[in-house]
């Protein structure tokens, strides 16, 4: 079970501290980051990390002058090193909540042991169906008529952990795995801010399967 601390002094803003991993093109920290120009939203970006060097995301992090740190595993000798080091780095910057935007790696039981319940995902695809990389393309070639994204609490599974939040997306007759993507990532950034306002906002718990927002 967790729940949010709230800040100690009255004065403070109620502000919880993201960290967002990400590997891409990060549109959807872009959402994250829009979100928190309103105070009210209740949550800030205070650090992004990535996997990899030169992503777009990192770079919308540092135009809006947010600390960034890239951990490759090929960097380190072994993967449970990269996953002990990628704890480390995150944990400098004391989240409250960290989000995995777009991140195209397992995290591992060092990062789980630090982290665990208070690590979120967003996966495009309706989970338990179609986990792992390719959401939009196994949905497609499944000929499912709908799909849609799953914001979820990181667990040692691939996609697997307790939902926060699901929403259904159509797919077209038309439609190629960019587009299909495309339509569930508009859907999937809106469905992220909601449910992040509202847990930075409210605090949450999560019981077994069973994640609550107060
Ligand atoms: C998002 O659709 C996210 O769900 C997906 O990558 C995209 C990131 O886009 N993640 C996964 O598939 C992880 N299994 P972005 O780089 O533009 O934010």
């Amino acid at each position: 079970m967790v729940i949010l601390p709230l800040p100690s002094a009255p004065e403070e803003p109620l502000s919880a501290r993201l960290v967002v991993l990400v590997s891409g093109s990060g549109t959807t920290l872009q959402a994250l980051l829009d979100a928190s120009d309103d105070a009210s939203w209740g949550a800030r970006v205070v650090a992004v990390g990535a996997d990899r060097e030169d992503t777009l995301g990192e770079k919308r992090a540092t135009d809006r002058g947010i600390p960034t740190f890239v951990l490759k595993v090929s960097d380190f000798a072994s993967r449970e090193d990269w996953d002990a080091a990628l704890a480390e780095a995150v944990a400098v910057h004391e989240p409250d909540i960290i989000v995995l935007a777009g991140f195209m790696k397992l995290v591992g039981k060092h990062f789980l042991s630090r982290f665990e319940g208070k690590t979120l995902n967003t996966h495009p695809a309706l989970s338990p169906s179609f986990p792992g990389m390719h959401g939009p393309r196994e949905a497609l070639d499944h000929g499912v008529k709908v799909t849609g994204c799953t914001l979820f609490v990181v667990d040692d599974g691939v996609d697997t952990g307790p939902i926060v939040a699901q929403a259904a997306v159509p797919v077209l007759d038309d439609d190629t795995e960019d587009t299909l993507h495309e339509r569930i990532k508009t859907v999937e950034r809106a469905t992220l801010v909601d449910a992040v306002g509202r847990m930075a906002r409210e605090g949450f718990t999560v019981s077994g399967r069973r994640v609550t927002i107060p």
